[in-house]
């Protein structure tokens, strides 16, 4: 393994390769056989291997908890790479929870975020012990206070604070401003430290924040994570212990428009600003998501048609907004590629088949006359998780390569379930 080339590339030829293998002598074989179909995500477990040990080592011998957000890829097969590469968690949901604490990830190394957490799910998280349940406002706080009475147990908090830090990137996940839902906000920072030492059920344990995705800089991760260091400084000046600074994740990826700063980049970052302020023995917790699955996934589709008129190149394919949403949603554009073929003039602007116009990945150099299979690349994060049914299409399949090969595949619920389903409803 060690003297091949990771991760998906284009060979001397042209054609895409994973690991040096041909993406398309992988996965080809795999649609005629119909094990499954297209669309299809397929994912790079050696690349979602070496990604997430690279980041473990960056951080020396630091007290650390890389708590890899979930949502950003929920597949088992993906979350038991990073148990074993000896990444945490952190979790938006009961449900998410259980995917962590089942894939093998140890209960202390799991945070949960999430501005409306139901009681069940702070039920769970406080039965489980986690790292900490990271409230979001000082209602949540009373929330957890109750729940923890009603358990008669303890419950481990975190408080996410909002850093009031805005960030260059898309409206839609930009989360440490001031007008965000999310974290308390500093002039009430007060009052939630109150509240958790009038409570002896609840143990603050943490500080935390997320400024938000797709980070392409790290000097507003720093400009978040100092706000975190003063809340933490002021709280251990009132006497009181902590365990963990949390800076939150976003760290950005190249989605073919440029490189972002590597993880590890943040992570220095982040561990000199620690030792900057004297906070070194607290144990640094980040959250990230994108940069550990983005790159190491592609949504491979079947060209259905071609259609030209006047000057008018539509390329059809078989997956639409409801498979990848991302471009409809954020305005993003993932590269779009033939598995078989190197970019070539003219562009096309490749559509999908839903019945809306913002099903469009936009336009991309195919040449003259494709065919076949196309893959969308750097489509590992928040792409099957973001995935519908709609206009009754089923969710895609997902492919799993390691070594060269495919170990595992998820098939797509298919066609029949969901018109079952549908007629049961
Ligand atoms: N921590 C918290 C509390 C979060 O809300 C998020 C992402 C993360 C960590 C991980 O952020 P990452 O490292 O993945 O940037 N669907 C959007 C991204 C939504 C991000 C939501 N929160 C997209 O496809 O761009």
């Amino acid at each position: 393994m060690a003297d091949r080339e990771l991760g998906f590339r284009r060979n001397a030829q042209g054609l895409l390769t994973l690991s040096g293998t041909p993406l398309g002598a992988l996965v080809t074989p795999l649609f005629e056989a119909s094990r499954s179909g297209t669309p299809a995500y397929v994912y790079d477990l050696d690349g979602l291997d070496a990604g997430a040990r690279a980041l473990e080592t960056s951080f020396g011998s630091a007290p650390h908890v890389t708590a890899y957000a979930v949502k950003a890829n929920s597949a088992g097969t993906i979350v038991r790479t990073f148990a074993r590469a000896g990444t945490g968690a952190d979790v938006v949901s009961g449900a998410e929870l259980e995917v962590a604490l089942g894939a093998g990830i140890e209960p202390r190394k799991i945070v949960m975020s999430g501005v409306a957490k139901t009681d069940a799910e702070l039920d769970l998280a406080i039965a489980r012990d986690i790292l900490a349940v990271q409230v979001e406002s000082i209602e949540e706080i009373g929330r957890l206070a109750a729940r923890a009475r009603a358990a008669g147990k303890r419950a481990r908090l975190g408080v996410r604070v909002k850093p009031g830090v805005s960030i260059d990137s898309h409206a839609h996940i930009a989360t440490g401003h001031d007008a965000a839902k999310f974290g308390v906000a500093k002039t009430d920072l007060g009052a939630a430290w109150e509240y958790v030492d009038r409570h002896p059920e609840l143990s603050a344990v943490g500080v935390s924040s997320h400024v938000g995705s797709m980070l392409r800089e790290v000097d507003p991760y720093l400009a978040t994570a100092r706000v975190v260091c003063e809340v933490v400084k002021a709280r251990l000046a009132g006497g009181h212990a902590l365990e963990y600074a949390d800076f939150g994740g976003g760290y950005g990826i190249d989605y073919g428009g440029g490189a972002a700063p590597a993880p590890s980049a943040f992570v220095g970052a982040a561990l000199e600003l620690l030792r900057s302020e004297g906070l070194s023995a607290l144990k640094l917790v980040i959250e990230p998501g994108r940069s550990l699955v983005g790159p190491f996934g592609v949504l491979v589709a079947r060209i259905v048609q071609t259609k030209e008129s006047a000057e008018r190149r539509w390329l059809m394919i078989d997956a639409g907004m409801n498979d990848l949403i991302r471009p409809a949603l954020y305005g993003a554009k993932h590269r779009v590629e033939l598995l078989d073929a190197a970019p070539a003039d003219p562009e096309w602007r490749v559509v999908g088949p839903v019945c809306e116009s913002s099903d469009d990945f936009g336009a991309h150099p195919l040449g003259r006359a494709p065919s076949g299979l196309v893959v969308l690349r750097d489509a590992g994060a928040y792409g099957f998780v973001l995935a519908s049914e709609y206009n009754g299409r089923p969710l895609p399949a997902e492919v799993f390569v390691k070594d060269g090969r495919v170990v595992h595949v998820s098939a797509s619920p298919g066609r029949e379930s969901w018109v079952a389903r549908r007629l049961q409803a």
